[in-house]
């Protein structure tokens, strides 16, 4: 069985294709960063998805038949969405072939293919920090979410700040390791189940220092602020298994600290934290073997924002 997943929720047009044993067979990317603007600029990002859809398309098929077909329906930027989610429809009503709208949270989860349920999953990207419990496929329950700058933005606005190409969040890791002055880490909103960086951002942005040492002191501090709410969320549910996902899972230190919690941590390959077309289609496929609502389901619009507890089956 071949079954391709697409996204283009953000800046990258991302396509893969695996087989129903979550064999990667092929996979393609390409990044538009609007350098310039400083970000991601929706429209133009949409542009580049229409410009690049068909030839990374046709690059990651060879052309040859596929059996199901899946793309990210939200949450991301509007635009790109449409582009993505447009392009399967249409692909799945012509070949004649099952359509999957996915979730992007849940293809970030799926790309780990962890299956002991219950679990649960910190999500650590651009857009979120959220930790979910997962129940079993299809059914989660949020316990905290992002209240504003999402871990990864933190990274990146920092990023902006020390003049960082952007997504910023590998440079940081880099510098980080050159630190020579390590400035007490904080813990953002500390015993408290929420997360949010703007506190976090502010200190770090009034720390007058290298851009190493500023570094290692942005990216402890994540590390602990995300160590402490896991600590607590499996005082409370008593779960002890955590699968992190999401392009800040890619880093090292943070995945350090969260290893010393008292519970099986498990990541995606490093190759598939950040957006990329394999996890679209692993969710997808979980859908089709499930049969669930979404398998050739035309009528969900795009969405810019929805948690994933809102999205069982
Ligand atoms: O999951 P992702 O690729 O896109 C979204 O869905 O948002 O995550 C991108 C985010 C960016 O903010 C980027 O700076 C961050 O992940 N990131 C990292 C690392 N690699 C990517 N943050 C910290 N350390 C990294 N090694
Ligand atoms: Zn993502």
């Amino acid at each position: 069985m071949k079954c391709v997943g697409i996204d283009t929720s953000c800046d990258d047009t991302a396509i893969g294709m695996i087989d129903e044993n979550r064999n990667i067979i092929a996979e393609e990317k390409m990044s538009l960063f609007c350098g310039k603007y400083g970000g991601v600029v929706p429209e133009l990002a949409a542009r580049n998805h229409l410009n690049y859809i068909d030839k990374l398309f046709m690059e990651v098929t060879g052309g040859e038949k596929i059996d199901l077909i899946g793309a990210t329906v939200g949450p991301g930027l509007l635009p790109g969405l449409v582009v993505g989610s447009q392009f399967a429809k249409t692909y799945a009503n012509l070949m004649n072939i099952p359509f999957v709208p996915v979730h992007h949270l849940e293809g970030h989860i799926e790309a780990a293919g962890y299956k002991n349920y219950p679990f649960i999953a910190l999500l650590i990207s651009g857009g979120h920090s959220d930790i979910y419990i997962c129940h079993e496929f299809g059914k989660y329950e949020l316990m905290i979410k992002t209240l504003d700058d999402a871990a990864g933005e933190v990274f990146d606005k920092i990023g902006r700040n020390l003049q960082l190409p952007f997504p910023s969040g590998p440079y940081i890791e880099q510098l980080a390791k050159n630190a020579t002055i390590y400035h007490e880490p904080m813990v953002a909103m500390k015993g408290q189940l929420a997360f949010s960086f703007s506190g976090l951002k502010t200190k770090t942005l009034r720390i007058n220092d290298t851009p190493e040492n500023i570094s290692w002191f942005l990216q402890e501090s994540i590390a602990l602020t995300l160590k402490e709410k896991l600590s607590m969320i499996i005082e409370r549910t008593n779960i002890h298994k955590i699968v992190v996902c999401g392009g800040v899972s890619a880093n090292l230190t943070i995945r350090n600290h969260l290893n010393s919690l008292n519970a099986e941590l498990i990541y995606p390959p490093l190759s598939l934290c950040a957006d990329n077309g394999p996890m679209i289609a692993f969710a997808a496929y979980e859908h089709y073997k499930h049969q669930t609502k979404y398998v050739n389901n035309y009528n969900i619009p795009e969405f810019s924002r929805m948690s994933l507890s809102e999205w069982n089956i």
